[in-house]
């Protein structure tokens, strides 16, 4: 047997785990979390309903909703260390690096082990700790004094105000808690996979979201969106679209970001969703508009390039104009991936260990030299 017979190159296709959190159909462009269609969850519930879908396996009634708030809006705090750990870094060091070591102070100082019975209540506690970690590398970032969110109409807002200091409008409440949802989870590409590996180990929920960070950090994967608002930005101007395509992507052969999945196949369905909140934001800002503009053409010879080959928009093409129109920095754009997926991780990793933990330990396929006799280094050549 050959080896690409036996090698799963990038583990395509590899079945890892089973799971009740996220279904997608790459081929037909659905998304569902435990059952509900991603355009409802967006549009009727609240990132904080989706906690508990994920966490518990149903959208919540109220009392258990209620659960879920009072413990987030509880655990903004954060140790001390964490806090002088993302101050103590060079302000221009990279923001998924410092909350991968913010995550790692709070593995140093938690350390907790797995247990049925509190690891859900750890999993609240460290997604409201994200948010203030999240928010403090912005802050630590452009010289601002350290902020510890405080309990609000929701965890978006929460956030949004200890980021920028200000109250945010309902139209930014909803674009964020939107993004929450959209990035929530997404079945087991790299990061959760990543996660996954490590909490095989049993290794702590804490460590296991180190691993994640580190994993999201590429532009392959988390680091897309940033990666594709640079090509905006690069573009500048809607007429240098055709220009930049052709130079960079068609005879530069460079890779189009934002477009292209493993899964899908086709239009990903949370692309669609960012677009509008996007095109929302770009009717009533010139400076969204002209960005949203320059992508709306790329997309087209995105489309009529690569459509055929089953490349087309994915989730971070769109969702870099809907944080630029937010106030937010490209650099936050990982970050705020990283913000939201954690909850994702927490949920496959707490499903793993519970119901189908054995250790990951695959195996590599020898293809180098056979039995070789050992020479002494005065004899090598
Ligand atoms: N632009 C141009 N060509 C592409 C692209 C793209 N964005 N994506 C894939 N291809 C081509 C690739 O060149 C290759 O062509 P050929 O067969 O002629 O050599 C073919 O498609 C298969 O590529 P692959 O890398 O083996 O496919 P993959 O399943 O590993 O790709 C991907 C998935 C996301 C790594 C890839 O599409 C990509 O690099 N996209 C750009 C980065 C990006 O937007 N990433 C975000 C992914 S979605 C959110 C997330 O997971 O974080």
């Amino acid at each position: 047997m050959s080896s690409s017979e036996v090698v799963s190159r990038g583990l395509e296709n590899v079945i890892i785990k089973t799971t009740k959190l996220t279904y997608i159909d790459g081929i037909n462009g659905i998304l569902r979390y435990g059952g509900y269609a991603i355009e409802d969850l967006v549009e009727k519930a609240s990132y904080e309903e989706v906690i508990h879908l994920f966490l518990y396996g149903d959208l919540p009634n109220k009392k258990q909703l209620e659960y879920v708030r009072q413990k987030l809006f509880s655990s903004f705090e954060v140790p001390d260390q964490v806090i002088s750990v993302i101050y103590s870094l060079p302000r221009d060091s990279d923001p998924m690096a410092m909350m991968e070591t913010a995550f790692a102070v709070l593995a140093s100082i938690y350390n907790p082990k797995w247990d049925k019975a509190t690891d859900r209540d750890r999993a609240l506690e460290m997604i409201a700790k994200t948010a203030t970690i999240t928010a403090n590398v912005y802050r630590a970032k452009e010289g601002l004094k350290p902020k510890i969110p405080q309990p609000a109409g929701s965890y978006a807002e929460s956030f949004l105000t200890a980021v920028f200091d200000k109250k945010p409008t309902q139209e930014e409440i909803k674009a964020m808690d939107a993004a929450l949802v959209l990035y929530a989870d997404h079945e087991v590409p790299a990061s959760t996979t990543a996660a996954l590996v490590v909490s095989s180990t049993l290794s702590d929920m804490y460590s296991s979201i180190v691993a994640a960070l580190a994993a999201l950090k590429g532009p392959l994967h988390g680091g897309a969106a940033e990666a594709c608002f640079k090509q905006f930005v690069d573009i500048g101007s809607v007429d240098n679209v055709e220009k930049w395509f052709e130079e960079n992507i068609i005879k530069g052969k460079n890779r189009l970001m934002g477009f292209g999945h493993r899964v899908y196949k086709t239009y990903d369905p949370r692309a669609k969703i960012f677009k509008k909140f996007a095109k929302s934001f770009a009717d009533k800002d010139e400076k969204v508009k002209k960005y949203y503009e320059i992508a709306e053409k790329l997309e087209e010879l995105g489309i009529k390039t690569f459509g055929s080959k089953g490349i087309y928009p994915n989730t971070d093409y769109y969702s870099g104009i809907v944080y630029y129109a937010l106030g937010f920095p490209m650099y936050m754009f990982t970050p705020l991936f990283a913000l939201s997926r954690v909850l994702g991780w927490a949920a496959h990793i707490i499903e793993y260990v519970e119901e189908q933990h054995r250790l990951i330990r695959p195996r590599a396929l020898y293809v180098g030299p056979e039995k070789r006799e050992f020479k002494p280094i005065d004899q090598r050549p």
